[in-house]
């Protein structure tokens, strides 16, 4: 039997470079040996969102067009949406009934979240409990692989540990470690060399328009101290530079050079990345165009992905109803 990938993403808004080379690039290299599952994490956007709802299941269909225009395979892989599998929330409900409060309070992700966010409506008992949810989400598949980025860290321990705890109140029902699998790509640079990320506004979209990119890549930072063509450049204070590394490996050494010595300014590299970066994005801009036009193929593959994951979650949850004695 194949072992079971599992992950998802919130359908908070849509997705960016650092989505792709962060995170979906290894989805889409789990789908040739194992068996894959990815979600629209719609209930965990709610734990942020829950004010204003009414854009989640836009963003979903809209996210599962970018998935399938990067090359996630629907026919190989089941996507699906959280909140139609109710057994995720079942999960969830008995899983807190276990979950030590401060198990949550000490979630890394929890604290950090809470100190920097000045949005009040993260003081709920849903955010809390955000780990908990996810931990459902993972140990209803009994998956062995959970493709994520180093900030979900702390929700994988959180699954395990809460695995164990289950298993010695109720019988060992979860034999599957959830283990993490990193990208290569440890983090993807955003305008202004923040990590890429929707709430620094400093990101760069999938299917972003050919104008706006170019836009986009002059307002890169670039090494402060190179202020002519000629004057040498230090590549790795550059951000134009971290997405020559990241797209075009082995011109990056070259560039890399060019730059130390004083061969290129930052105007000419600067258009160099605007064609590479339109080359990379052009088929996925088509794709996802055609995709997103076609409402009734996307609900189709929902529709089916959901089926599929209700099997297999109304399996576990028939043993955990048995393990509890109900
Ligand atoms: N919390 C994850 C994120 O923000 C999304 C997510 C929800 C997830 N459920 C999951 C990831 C289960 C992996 C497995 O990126
Ligand atoms: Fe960055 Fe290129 Fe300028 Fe060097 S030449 S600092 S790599 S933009």
């Amino acid at each position: 039997m194949r072992k079971r990938v599992l992950s998802g993403m919130r359908p908070t808004g849509r997705l960016h470079l650092g989505h792709y080379f962060g995170a979906l690039h290894n989805w889409i290299n789990f789908q040739h040996d194992y068996e894959c599952y990815y979600m629209s994490a719609d209930w965990h956007a709610l734990t942020t969102n829950y004010v204003n709802t009414s854009e989640i299941d836009k963003n979903t269909l809209e996210m599962i067009a970018d998935w399938i225009a990067v090359g996630i395979d629907p026919q190989k892989s089941t996507l699906f949406k959280q909140s139609k599998i109710l057994q995720h929330s079942e999960l969830f409900l008995i899983l807190s009934m276990i979950t030590p409060l401060r198990w949550l309070q000490r979630c890394s992700t929890y604290k950090k979240q809470i100190n920097e966010d000045r949005n009040e409506n993260l003081n709920g008992y849903g955010f809390l409990g955000y780990p908990v949810l996810q931990a459902a989400d993972i140990l209803l598949y009994k998956a062995h692989i959970i493709p994520v980025g180093k900030d979900q860290l702390s929700h994988l321990e959180f699954t395990r540990e809460i695995m164990r705890r289950f298993n010695n109140f109720y019988g060992k029902i979860f034999v599957i470690e959830p283990k993490e699998a990193l990208t290569k790509i440890a983090r993807v640079p955003g305008l202004d060399g923040r990590k890429m990320s929707k709430s620094y506004n400093n990101s760069i979209l999938l299917g972003e328009n050919n104008d706006i990119l170019k836009n986009k890549v002059k307002s890169m930072f670039t090494d402060p101290l190179k202020i002519r063509k000629n004057t040498p450049g230090h590549p790795e204070n550059c951000v134009v530079f971290g997405f020559y590394k990241i797209l075009d490996f082995k011109c990056s050494k070259k560039r890399s050079e060019e730059c130390k010595i004083g061969m290129i300014g930052c105007v000419v590299c600067k258009s160099e990345l605007v064609e590479i970066l339109t080359e990379f994005m052009a088929p996925l801009t088509n794709e996802r165009k055609k995709l997103i036009s076609d409402k009734a193929y996307l609900d189709e593959i929902l529709k089916k992905g959901c089926q599929k994951a209700t099997e297999i979650a109304s399996e576990t949850m028939k043993e955990i109803h048995e393990a509890l004695k109900f």
